[in-house]
């Protein structure tokens, strides 16, 4: 046990992690009669086992994180280069990474002006919820402090945050949480005829469940409601773009109310969605906030922002003779220099090898060969997403729509990966709703690529289903 071991031979490894390791969300039992899975490296879109398994990453690490794929060369050296020249210092400070790369993320988001750094999704979004509770007690003597959340939407794992959930498979053990949270419905048509609004489809619908957002508001006060929080599209909670007609109606509702807009693109922020950087950037719309994380520098390093508009900004700068009057909140991570180092070679990076449009595009190759899957397998009952970010969801009786049982949810999952390809579901989140399948693979993804996911996912629901 002196803490070295053979390159080859990962035993130690393994016994180490099973002795040590408390994995995310998993359950250990398992672990005392089977081994759990370390991954030992990745290139470009494929990761390898401790056991030299080979895999095709169809969830870019697992979380919709490594967007420009693994062993990237260029941004370890960026980051190596910046971390011999200065690794950390409080964000009290700035740094010449974190200025270039705030000035270049602002180039791409017209309307937004200020960066905030932070080191996770969750951080990122207290820091907004913060933020408007600050506006609140500064603007509107502590009232307009609610927080709009919607059904089936993640925003962390924070106590905080999942204040701001709206997947209560996920909060149940987790309350009390915060107070001045409240849920708005959902926006996924798919399941409109749970929604009691009637028979309505398409625009007609998206103006529907943006209605609803205002209904609450106008249960709740809308003197009370500070900000309305809401994913582009939901990751988690089972991959839901929202329907034409949504998104124009939700800004006219938060301009309507005096209500900021904060759009959490942790998930879908930088080129995730295709053709845009960001999820909000396909509709239009003018956000106050937007928080962003996972695929700022695909994972090489820990970084997540918080964004405001000026408008925002103006509200913690106004009066310099007040002690009080600015955002009195630190990150101590947001001062790490390589986020943003690696954040703008992975910027770099997307430009130059055209990865938004390859992400429209496979995303659309993706989303037609799934779709195709209905045509064999009935238990496929719809398949959604936008860009690389796409779900297949899987119910036992297409009319009634019956969701299947996330078991068999999960054995489409493990079947995928005996055949080699790690692909995502909805888990353990929405209750009664866990059976999505997910999938986000590097934006690098070539048609070949996509053709050994879906062939795979073809095999596994015949294995599984019939
Ligand atoms: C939409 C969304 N927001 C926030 C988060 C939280 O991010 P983190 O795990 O970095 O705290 C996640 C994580 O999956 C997410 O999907």
């Amino acid at each position: 046990m002196d803490g070295t071991h053979s390159q080859n031979d990962l035993s130690h490894v393994v016994e180490a992690d099973k002795a040590h390791v408390w994995h995310h969300l998993v359950q250990h039992k398992a672990f005392e009669s089977t081994d759990p899975r370390i991954i030992v490296e990745g290139k470009g879109m494929r990761v390898w086992d401790q056991n030299g398994k080979e895999f095709i990453d169809a969830v870019s690490g697992a979380v919709w994180t490594v967007n420009v794929g693994y062993g990237r060369k260029s941004i370890v050296d960026k980051m190596s280069e910046q971390l011999m020249k200065l690794n950390y210092f409080a964000g009290a400070a700035g740094s010449i990474p974190g200025a270039l790369f705030a000035e270049k993320l602002i180039e791409k988001m017209p309307g937004m002006s200020r960066v905030y750094y932070t080191n996770s999704g969750s951080e990122a979004n207290e820091k907004a919820f913060k933020m408007v509770r600050q506006i609140a007690h500064r603007k509107y003597g502590g009232k307009k402090h609610k927080i709009l959340y919607r059904d089936r939407d993640y925003h962390g794992s924070s106590i905080g945050t999942m204040s701001a959930g709206g997947q209560d498979e996920r909060n149940v053990q987790y309350g009390p949480f915060a107070p001045g949270f409240v849920r708005v419905p959902h926006c996924l048509e798919y399941r409109a005829h749970e929604q009691g609004w009637g028979e309505l489809s398409g625009e007609e619908y998206g103006r529907r469940a943006a209605d609803a957002i205002e209904e609450v508001i106008l249960r709740e006060g809308p003197e009370t409601v500070g900000a309305l929080c809401l994913e582009p599209v939901t990751a988690g909670g089972g991959v839901i773009v929202p329907p034409e007609g949504y998104w124009p109606r939700v800004q006219e509702i938060c301009r309507k109310y005096d209500i900021l807009l904060h759009i959490d693109e942790v998930v879908c922020g930088i080129g995730r969605t295709g053709t845009h950087w960001f999820g909000y950037q396909h509709y239009g719309i003018e956000p106050d906030f937007v928080t962003m994380a996972k695929g700022v520098a695909s994972g090489y390093a820990a970084i997540a922002c918080c964004v405001t508009n000026e408008k925002v900004f103006d509200f913690f700068k106004d009066d310099a003779n007040d002690p009080l009057s600015y955002f009195r909140d630190i990150s101590t991570f947001g001062g790490c220099t390589a986020g943003p180092a690696a954040a703008l070679e992975n910027m770099r990076i997307i430009e130059e090898e055209g990865l938004l449009a390859n992400c429209a595009e496979m995303g659309t190759y993706m989303l037609g060969r799934l779709e195709a899957l209905k045509d064999k397998h009935p238990v496929v009952g719809e398949a959604r997403g936008k860009g690389l970010f796409l779900g297949l969801e899987l119910v036992s009786d297409r009319d009634t729509k019956e969701p299947v049982p996330e078991a068999q949810v999960g054995a489409v999952v493990a079947n995928c990966g005996a055949l080699g390809v790690i692909i995502g579901a909805t888990n353990r989140s929405v209750p009664g709703r866990n059976n999505v399948l997910c999938f986000a693979p590097p934006l690098i993804a070539t048609k070949a690529d996509i053709d050994a996911i879906v062939d795979a996912v073809d095999q596994s629901l015949a294995k599984v289903f019939g």
